[in-house]
């Protein structure tokens, strides 16, 4: 049988520029997989978080309340929720990948690989405007050291956080606490 290579899902709800992302996305995590000599099962589940992550990122936000009836989120945090929400009904059973798809914009102190390479994918995929060339050499780290290259991602992203000024979710504290403490 013929492995089912991950696209976008049926129930995408994407512009071209969103579209654009998430493909830039996923040939960073293509090639993480190739130069990581990822088994093909491991890239592929790595590979569908991508695509689900920001799958309903464009959708309205009664569509995305109506998902996650929680008023926990704001608006721009409730699209990673939703979509796990589609991918579970739609048939997507590994708590992992849904992990991944859920918490991708806070962190996770219970990620497996697919929440953090999405995590870091996201975060340094080529077509973001900032900080190119400290980016570059953090994709390159990815394949040498994964785990300090995630300590680097979450730092930078916890720094830029305090500094907005916005409250910290609950997560990402748990999140940054456990790859200080190396869990
Ligand atoms: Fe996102
Ligand atoms: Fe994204």
């Amino acid at each position: 049988m013929a492995e089912k290579t991950p696209g976008l899902p049926s129930w995408a709800n994407v512009s071209s520029k969103r579209r654009a992302h998430i493909e830039r996305v996923a040939d960073v995590v293509r090639d993480w997989a190739d130069r990581l000599g990822t088994s093909k099962r491991e890239r592929s589940r790595w590979l569908s978080a991508v695509y689900y992550h920001d799958a309903i990122k464009d959708a309205s936000n009664a569509e995305l309340r109506k998902l996650v009836p929680t008023e926990r989120y704001i608006a721009a945090l409730k699209h990673g929720p939703a979509a796990a929400v589609l991918a579970e009904r739609f048939g997507e059973y590994d708590e992992g990948i849904l992990d991944a798809v859920r918490y991708h914009s806070i962190g996770y102190a219970h990620w497996d690989m697919a929440g953090k390479i999405l995590y870091m994918a996201d975060y340094l995929e080529p077509g973001r405007k900032f900080r190119s060339e400290w980016r570059e050499e953090l994709r390159d780290y990815v394949v040498a050291d994964p785990d300090s290259a995630l300590f680097e991602v979450a730092r930078a992203r916890m720094k830029w956080l305090v500094e907005s000024g916005w409250p910290i979710p609950r997560e990402t504290l748990g999140f940054w606490n456990s790859i200080v403490k190396g869990d």
